[in-house]
């Protein structure tokens, strides 16, 4: 208890220092006049989140800002160069400790360094290797800003070209046997596309998937479970697949087998079956099981495809010839789901779990086909009434007009 009031005295002290030391600033008086990298401006650091929140060059460099003389002097704890391998303890001397920051914002994790250190940058680091990326790589050094502004470089519209930087520059990473085609891969796939096309801010960037700070998002052990966070119908289906325990026991994460990790693309029916473009065909020999499964399912879908085409066309049709079907059109609605239904089902590799989503979108399309087929022939029928009405009303309107012209002439001659 004592110890808390100690350290909140402490930090008031320390909060007022700086905000004395807003007035005047000498660092930036001499640091906005010099070249880069030692140049500072007061528009640059104006932006910074830690400025706005009334701290100083001096929160992080120490030495005394309120003095010209002696600004930079060891004296008054100047650090001088700050090193890469220091930075991820210069900024968790804050941002991981609880009480400081519940000053300023109780609801900011403090949890940064300490994923951090679980990451293959941290522990990269910790051996001593600098390329990898610490905080200020992600974050920015002086222009610091909250991930919720759209210029942060760790907003989610901007991660990606954040780690591209390091990710696909080739000669960066050279030195390690991993590709450096994420980046390619992602921005050619479905997900960034939602996300920047669709403006779908729930669509995953990098960290989504990778974790902000640790080797994975929080909760998951690692990152080949990510995709059933989002994606739960196709995960609840896939472990309950002859594939879960195999794909595991194969040592490459289950969903990624069939659609990658990065370059993932809007999947269509020819991904299962038996042709080179399904994905079962590379691993399923002819004469397997499992081909005659994936078979078995690509049928299906193409059966109930096609139904649900046929009922539309001819729905359509009758439409446009001026019937009404706009009930059998709406019950069509539930033919379509069904195949959606049928389409995720595909990841149980269970030809009886898609057949009962297939069979019902089966007998719904063919009751609306009925219905289609009833309407036509109501057409049809109205049809010849309308002729034979018609042919009456010509004779009709003929005979009358050949009795008005004779009663004419009959009055002519009288
Ligand atoms: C009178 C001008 C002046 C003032 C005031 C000043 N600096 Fe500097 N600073 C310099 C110059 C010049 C350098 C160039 C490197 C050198 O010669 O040490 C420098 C270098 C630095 C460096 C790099 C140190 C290194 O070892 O490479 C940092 C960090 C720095 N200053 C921060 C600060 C901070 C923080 C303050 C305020 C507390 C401050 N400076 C005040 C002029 C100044
Ligand atoms: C939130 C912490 C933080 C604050 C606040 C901050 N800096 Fe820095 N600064 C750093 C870090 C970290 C680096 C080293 C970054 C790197 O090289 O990766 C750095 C680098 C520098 C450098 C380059 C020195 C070199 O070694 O190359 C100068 C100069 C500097 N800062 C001056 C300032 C001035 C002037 C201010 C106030 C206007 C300021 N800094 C505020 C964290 C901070
Ligand atoms: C590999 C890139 C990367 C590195 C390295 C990194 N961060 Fe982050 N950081 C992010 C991303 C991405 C976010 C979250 C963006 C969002 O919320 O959408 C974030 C968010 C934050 C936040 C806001 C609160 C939160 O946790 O969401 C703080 C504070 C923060 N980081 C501090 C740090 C510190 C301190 C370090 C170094 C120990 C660090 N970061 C290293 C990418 C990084
Ligand atoms: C002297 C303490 C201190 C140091 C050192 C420090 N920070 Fe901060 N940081 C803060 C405070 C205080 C806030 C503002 C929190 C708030 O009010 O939202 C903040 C905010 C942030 C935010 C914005 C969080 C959000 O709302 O999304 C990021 C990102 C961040 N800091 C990263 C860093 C990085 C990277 C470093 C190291 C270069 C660093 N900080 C060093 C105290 C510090
Ligand atoms: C400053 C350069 C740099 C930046 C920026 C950077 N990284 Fe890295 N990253 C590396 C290096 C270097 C490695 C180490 C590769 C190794 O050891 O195999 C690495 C490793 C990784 C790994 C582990 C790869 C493995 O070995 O399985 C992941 C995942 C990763 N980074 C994701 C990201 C994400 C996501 C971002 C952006 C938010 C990012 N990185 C930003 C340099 C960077
Ligand atoms: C939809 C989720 C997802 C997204 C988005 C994503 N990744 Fe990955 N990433 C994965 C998975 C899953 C792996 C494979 C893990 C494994 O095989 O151990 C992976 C692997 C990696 C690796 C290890 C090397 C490799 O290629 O196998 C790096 C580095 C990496 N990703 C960086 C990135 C970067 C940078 C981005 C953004 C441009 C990104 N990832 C976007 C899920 C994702
Ligand atoms: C953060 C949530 C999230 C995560 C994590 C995620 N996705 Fe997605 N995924 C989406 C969103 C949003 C879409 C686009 C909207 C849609 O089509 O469902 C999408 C689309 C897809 C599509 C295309 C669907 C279509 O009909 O075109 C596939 C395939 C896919 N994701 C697979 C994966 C895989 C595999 C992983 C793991 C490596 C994964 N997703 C991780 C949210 C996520
Ligand atoms: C990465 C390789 C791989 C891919 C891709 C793959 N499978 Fe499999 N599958 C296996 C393995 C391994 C087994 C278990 C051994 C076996 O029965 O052949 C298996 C088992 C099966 C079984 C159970 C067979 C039985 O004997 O009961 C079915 C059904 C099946 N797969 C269907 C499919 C379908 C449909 C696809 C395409 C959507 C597909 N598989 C794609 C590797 C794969
Ligand atoms: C054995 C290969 C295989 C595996 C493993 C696999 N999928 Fe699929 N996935 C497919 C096929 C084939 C389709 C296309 C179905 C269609 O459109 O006919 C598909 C389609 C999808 C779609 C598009 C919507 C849909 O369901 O039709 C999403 C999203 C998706 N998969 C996510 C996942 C996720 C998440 C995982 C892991 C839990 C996963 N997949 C594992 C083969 C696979």
């Amino acid at each position: 208890m004592t110890k808390d009031i100690a350290r909140c005295v402490a930090f008031l002290l320390f909060l007022s220092a700086n905000l004395y030391a807003a007035d005047k600033n000498t660092c930036i008086d001499c640091h906005s006049e010099m070249e880069k990298p030692y140049q500072v401006t007061a528009a640059e650091f104006a932006q910074n989140i830690h400025a706005q929140k009334g701290l100083t060059c001096t929160s992080c460099h120490g030495g005394d800002a309120t003095s010209d003389t002696d600004a930079m002097s060891p004296r008054a704890g100047f650090r001088g160069h700050i090193d890469r391998k220091q930075v991820p303890e210069l900024c968790g001397a804050c941002h991981s400790d609880a009480a400081k920051m519940r000053q300023f914002n109780p609801s900011l994790r403090t949890d940064q360094l300490s994923q951090y250190r679980t990451s293959v940058h941290g522990k990269n680091l910790a051996k001593g290797d600098t390329h990898v990326a610490v905080c200020t790589d992600c974050h920015g050094i002086h222009d610091i800003r909250p991930a919720s502004d759209p210029r942060s470089t760790v907003h989610p519209l901007n991660v990606a070209n954040t780690c591209k930087r390091c990710h696909a520059d080739a000669d960066y990473m050279k030195a390690y046997k991993i590709p450096h085609d994420q980046f390619a891969g992602y921005t050619a796939s479905v997900h960034y596309k939602a996300l920047t096309d669709g403006g779908d801010l729930s669509a995953p960037t990098c960290t989504t998937c990778h974790g902000n700070h640790g080797a994975a998002p929080p909760g998951l052990a690692t990152v080949e479970n990510v995709c059933a966070t989002c994606h739960v119908f196709q995960a609840q289906l896939f472990q309950s697949s002859p594939h879960e325990s195999v794909f595991a026991s194969m040592g490459s994460g289950g969903c990624i087998t069939c659609h990658s990790n990065h370059h993932i693309k809007h999947p269509t029916d020819t991904m299962v079956g038996t042709t080179a473009a399904a994905v079962c065909t590379n691993c399923h020999a002819p004469g397997d099981a499992g081909l005659k499964i994936a078979q078995d399912i690509s049928g299906k879908l193409s059966t109930l495809e096609a139904a649900i085409n046929d009922s539309r066309e001819i729905l359509d049709r009758a439409s446009h010839s001026g019937m009404e079907v706009s009930d059998a059109q709406l019950e069509l609605v539930q033919a379509s789901d069904a195949l959606t239904k049928a389409r995720v089902s595909v990841h149980s590799a269970s030809s009886d779990v898609v057949a009962q989503n297939t069979s019902a979108g089966m007998k719904t399309a063919s009751k609306t086909h009925q219905a289609g087929v009833d309407a036509m022939k109501a057409r049809e029928y109205r049809r010849k009434g309308l002729a034979v009405s018609l042919l009456t009303i010509l004779i009709a309107v003929g005979g009358l007009s050949m009795f008005i012209r004779n009663m004419e002439r009959r009055s002519e001659r009288g």
